[in-house]
């Protein structure tokens, strides 16, 4: 059943590129977002003031790459939270707010108790869910499925991109429903959105140079992840990625902060792994790499193909994804990262489908 894969993790990290086409194909119609499985009327969208993301783990990363996509293209105040806090503080909510959910296995009690708490308040809920007929999506007003098949390794990585790929469709679908959005410009994003899978798979061809450098640092105590933007966001994944299957201690921190305190960690050798993507703060990335170096920390820096260079003549390795949109990025760079967790988990022996303290799905709180 691991399909001559000797892990599920594995397995389900190479079956991205088909849960991404499973998952967008039947949305995009005549060039148009159709999300044709929600009651949520064009009247109602333009009612929204205020959007909340609740979700716990991986499924909160995605909330916070959906944070970058909302703020640019929809312009409504939306808000990212894990569900153990949202779900006992008093958050302002009413009939004008959509809180959107996010869990794979629909079972998170949580995720559900904010999801339950946030329906008394009156607002609406739409979910993202992976599992069909799970009580979260049960108790929904509307649910856009994950069509990302059953997702059986602790380590989250095909729900990952999916519940992605469907906050990108809602975002585009909502833009263009409150005319937020030129119509070349939804061409643009759809077209690149119908590539992704494309993407992805090109991101998953070249596991050695992942490999080689999983096999010179799978013995490290620490790791830091750094990134700006949309690159933090990734970063927070990358990270949690790492630390849940090779058990190795590792932080995410936004490139800035580092002056902030985290620096004084850095000593010769530490690794650093630097998602330099985002272009608009490509130039504030490479100021950190170099702050680092001068540390003596040795840096993996994660980048474009137009950026290669560049990052190459400062860090000591390098790892290329293909150019997309800014809030599409963190849908490729995970890519690269989710396989050094697998392979320094490997390395390591460690358990990568059932790592020790961790349960796919957690029902109690
Ligand atoms: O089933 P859910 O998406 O609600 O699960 C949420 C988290 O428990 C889950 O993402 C967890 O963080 C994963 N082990 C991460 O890989």
């Amino acid at each position: 059943e691991k399909g001559g894969y000797e892990h599920f993790m594995m397995k389900e990290i190479c079956e991205q590129p088909e849960a991404l086409r499973k998952t967008i194909s039947p949305r995009i119609r005549d060039g148009h977002i159709v999300l044709d499985d929600i009651e949520l009327t064009a009247e109602q969208i333009r009612n929204i003031d205020k959007v909340f993301i609740v979700a716990c783990g991986t499924a909160y990363h995605v909330g916070v790459v959906a944070k970058y996509a909302f703020e640019k293209l929809l312009k409504i105040p939306m808000e990212v939270d894990v569900a153990s806090e949202f779900r006992y503080r008093s958050p302002i909510i009413n009939d004008r707010t959509l809180v959107i959910i996010i869990s794979q296995s629909g079972e998170t009690a949580d995720t559900l108790a904010a999801l339950r708490e946030s329906k008394k308040r009156g607002a609406r809920v739409l979910s993202i869910v992976n599992v069909v007929g799970s009580t979260i999506a049960n108790e929904s007003d509307d649910v856009l499925y994950t069509w990302a098949g059953p997702e059986i390794a602790v380590a989250s990585t095909k729900a990952y991109s999916t519940q992605l790929a469907v906050i990108y469709m809602i975002v585009l679908y909502m833009a263009e429903q409150l005319h937020n959005i030129s119509e070349q410009e939804l061409q643009a994003y759809i077209e690149e959105l119908q590539r992704l899978p494309e993407f992805v798979a090109a991101c998953l061809t070249d596991k050695e140079t992942i490999q080689y450098f999983a096999s010179k640092y799978f013995n490290a105590k620490d790791m830091y992840f750094i990134g700006r933007n949309v690159d933090y966001a990734a970063s927070l994944e990358a990270s949690l990625k790492l630390k849940e299957i090779s058990y190795i201690h590792s932080e995410a921190y936004t490139a800035g902060e580092l002056k902030h305190g985290p620096i004084s960690l850095i000593e010769d050798g530490t690794l650093v792994i630097a998602i330099c993507t985002y272009d608009k703060l490509f130039d504030k990335m490479m100021s950190n790499v170099k702050e680092v170096k001068a540390r003596g920390a040795v840096v993996l820096g994660i980048t474009t193909q137009q950026k290669k260079e560049a990052v190459s003549q400062e860090a000591d390795y390098s790892f290329c994804v293909p150019k997309i949109s800014d809030f599409m990025l963190p849908s490729l760079s995970i890519i690269p990262l989710q396989l050094f967790a697998y392979y320094v988990a490997s390395m390591k022996g460690c358990d990568i489908d059932k790592p020790r303290n961790l349960a796919k799905s957690v029902t109690v709180e």
